[in-house]
């Protein structure tokens, strides 16, 4: 398999604090890969350090992607509140060099749309605060695939989602990944939103990984008590 992010004993901090500290991992073509640990592991900032966002202070990281887009969290405060979708998703397009004027521009916004999931021309006209969460989420998304990235790094993408919607946004990943073969570092705080969607998932703990395998190795036998715990905490086990 083609890795297209190789991550080796990365270590990074802020001023005397170490956030992370010596963690290795692959992202490989097609892949999901989880990281799952509670708030304050470290999590994010490994995120940051791949795209760019922080530097790192020990390790290496290999980037074999041509290009790699960020989804947060917020995605209602991820986009400009005085942006109609048609407005957001047009500006992504122009940032990354791909959109077409007239008819042709109709239809890539349309193909963006039906991406994600959603359908109507309607969509185009609405500001975030007319929209739910999921759909932000999904506009969100749109704007990350407007340049066609290779690698999709979500950090929490529906930690602030109710369940139900957490669902469909996660089926939407598997579905982006089968379609368009995207491969996904997915990151969470609990392991029941990656625990169907991941092939492999690491657990963090305090900055370091303390348990990582295959998704069904890894609930088959944990081997940390921290991932026991966190298993606990997931509603089938
Ligand atoms: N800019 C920063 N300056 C100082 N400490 C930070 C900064 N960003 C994060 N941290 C600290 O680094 C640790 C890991 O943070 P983060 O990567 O955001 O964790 P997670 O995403 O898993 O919640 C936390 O203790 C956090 O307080
Ligand atoms: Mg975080």
């Amino acid at each position: 398999m083609t890795n297209l992010i190789e991550v080796g004993n990365l270590h990074v901090r802020y001023g005397k604090f170490e956030a992370v500290r010596g963690v290795s991992f692959t992202l490989g073509k097609g892949e999901i890969v989880g990281i799952v640990g509670e708030s304050g592991s470290g999590k994010s900032t490994i995120a940051r350090t791949l795209m760019g966002l922080e530097k790192a202070s020990g390790g290496t990281i290999a980037i074999n992607a041509a290009s790699m887009q960020m989804i947060f969290q917020d995605a209602v405060g991820s986009l400009n509140p005085r942006m109609r979708v048609r407005s957001a998703l047009k500006e992504a397009l122009k940032h990354f060099g791909k959109w077409c004027k007239g008819a042709e521009g109709e239809k890539q916004l349309a193909a963006l749309l039906s991406r994600v999931g959603l359908v109507g021309d309607a969509v185009l006209d609405q500001y975030p605060m007319e929209m739910s969460g999921g759909q932000c989420q999904r506009i969100s998304i749109a704007r990350a695939l407007a340049c066609e990235p290779e690698v999709l790094v979500a950090d929490e993408p529906v930690s602030a989602l109710d369940v139900s919607v957490q669902a469909r946004i996660l089926n939407l990943l598997r579905d982006l990944r089968r379609e368009l073969g995207l491969s996904i570092l997915l990151i969470a705080h609990d392991l029941a939103v990656v625990k169907n969607v991941c092939d492999r998932i690491f657990v963090m703990e305090k900055g370091v990984f303390v348990d990582g395998g295959e998704a069904e190795a890894l609930f088959a036998s944990p081997k940390s008590d921290y991932t026991k715990r966190l298993l606990r905490a997931v509603p089938s086990f």
